[in-house]
């Protein structure tokens, strides 16, 4: 990004609309800004259908904020109950879709929102996953990614206790009480995060308070930081290939296309396939066959009656799937692979480093066989997230992208996906013995995509990366 000097500055010629933005431009960067990130940012020529899902998931962002300002304005958090023996907030989401003009078309668009968000995000870093795009010089772009994956689950989890029904209610409890598994502070943890003993309404207002302002907050500065970092080092692409490495005599990639108007275009494309989509949910199938919308979440909050089947929300569901598998038994399995890892990573290295590993394998194995397995299924689970943003770290191999990497990795990752959504699927289902250990094998696939890769991507098979981008 260039210094902005006066010489940089927009010149008018003479109409009024050009008057305006020289005033404007004289008092506030709004050409350079046009032209870092849009006229004059060369982004590689040769994206694909992976690269619509970032901006697509700048418009869900949008739809979410501004339907959640027009819900804002009729919801109550309230759990107290009205004259008819039902609670407030359940009753104001009910008057939304039913008294309030174009009410139930505001809340199917924020409810089918929240899918639509997760599963534009899960393919946008699947796309990442695919082309390496988080490699160097990339890590802090994924970084941010990675908080805003987590900031995003939080938002998601703390506006589904809002319509405080009895998913909303027995969810929340599930997921709250998972803390109270924290050896010695677990218990007041949890009760300090509710505000009271159960699930109450002091924990619908300040999750209120979180789901509206502080979250959303937060969710569009990391955003911004995102696309900042994006900026400041350029786009990967399908290739992996940097294509600042080739610029012309005026120091643009020669493999670089401005992103208006070419992407803008492109994008805009994709904008309205996903919002004719969108849509067809929204009008047709906002239930999403009971998956967006949960068949017990249309009965209000009841603390007296526990559903027979508490399950997350389908995009809860690979982690709650994780959380779930480790039970007693497995954590022997567990205790097992930390040991293995411990051999492997002994080999070779420091004495300094060789003690560190060793006590901090015995410390986990040690704390696996006395702290309760609910502990380690939380970790497990607050690991599986969160191991995300380390893959710039695990990654060792040579290239970036799939189409040059070898077969090993390209197995690694077809298990890691067929685990993502077996887990995923076992998730929503309710607990069985034959689906438990299928999701323990499953969990063991998940990790060790990730545990094992700075092995495998460094003993697979690459192929020649080329010079410069391929675009047919
Ligand atoms: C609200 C959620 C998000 C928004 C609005 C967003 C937005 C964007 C946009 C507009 C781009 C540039 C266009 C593109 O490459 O598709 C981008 C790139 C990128 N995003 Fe995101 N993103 C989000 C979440 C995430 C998450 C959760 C991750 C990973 C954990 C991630 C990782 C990346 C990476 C690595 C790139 C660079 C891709 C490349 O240069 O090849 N993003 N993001």
């Amino acid at each position: 990004m260039g210094a902005k000097t006066n010489h940089d500055k927009f010149k008018s010629d003479g109409s009024l609309a050009g008057n305006a933005l020289e005033w404007v431009d004289a008092r506030f960067p709004a050409m350079s800004l046009w032209r870092d990130h849009l006229a004059e940012y060369y982004a590689p020529k040769n994206f694909n259908f992976w690269y619509y899902f970032g901006s697509l998931a700048i418009v869900v962002l949008a739809i979410q904020l501004i339907t959640g300002i027009f819900l804002v304005m009729f919801y109550k958090p309230d759990a107290s109950l009205n004259a008819a023996g039902v609670p407030v907030a359940f009753a104001s989401v009910e008057y939304i879709m039913r008294d309030v003009n174009f009410g139930w078309i505001i809340r199917y668009m924020h409810s089918t929102g929240a899918s639509a968000f997760f599963i534009v995000v899960y393919l946008h870093m699947f796309r990442g996953m695919m082309y390496g795009s988080y490699r160097k010089p990339r890590e802090l772009i994924w970084i941010f990614g990675t908080l805003i994956y987590l900031v995003l689950m939080a938002e998601a989890f703390m506006g589904y206790l809002l319509p405080w029904g009895q998913m909303s209610f027995w969810g929340a409890q599930v997921i709250v009480n998972l803390f109270s598994a924290i050896p010695l502070i677990g218990e007041p943890l949890s009760i300090w995060i509710r505000g009271d003993y159960v699930i109450g309404d002091a924990t619908l207002n300040r999750f209120f308070s979180f789901h509206v302002i502080a979250i959303p907050f937060a969710l569009v500065g990391l955003v911004v930081a995102h696309i900042m970092a994006l900026h400041e080092v350029g786009s990967s692409n399908p290739d992996g290939i940097e294509i600042k490495d080739k610029v012309d005599d005026k120091g643009i990639p020669l493999d670089g296309i401005p992103f208006h108007p070419y992407y803008t275009v492109k994008d805009i494309v994709g904008v309205v396939v996903f919002l004719m989509v969108f849509f067809g949910i929204v009008f047709f199938a906002p239930e999403g066959g009971g998956y967006f919308l949960e068949y017990n979440n249309f009965f209000p909050a009841d603390p007296l009656k526990t559903p027979p089947h508490i399950a997350p929300v389908w995009y809860f569901t690979p982690s709650y799937s994780i959380l779930r598998s480790v039970t007693s038994d497995f954590v022997i399995v567990l205790q097992v692979c930390v040991a293995g890892l411990w051999l492997w990573l002994v080999r070779g290295t420091s004495d300094v480093k060789q003690v560190i590993i060793t006590l901090a394998a015995v410390a986990i194995i040690v704390g696996m066989w006395a702290i309760d397995a609910k502990f380690w299924g939380v970790v497990a689970m607050g690991t599986s997230v969160l191991i995300i943003g380390f893959l710039p770290w695990l990654d060792r191999s040579p290239v970036r992208s799939i189409r040059y990497r070898g077969p090993i990795y390209k197995g690694f990752l077809t298990a890691f996906v067929i685990a993502f959504l077996t887990l995923g699927y076992l998730g929503t289902q309710p607990p069985s013995a034959i689906g438990g250990l299928v999701a323990q094998f499953f969990s063991l696939v998940y990790f060790a995509f990730f545990f094992l890769m700075p092995w495998y991507t460094k003993i697979d098979k690459c192929k020649p990366v080329p010079e410069r981008v391929v675009y047919k």
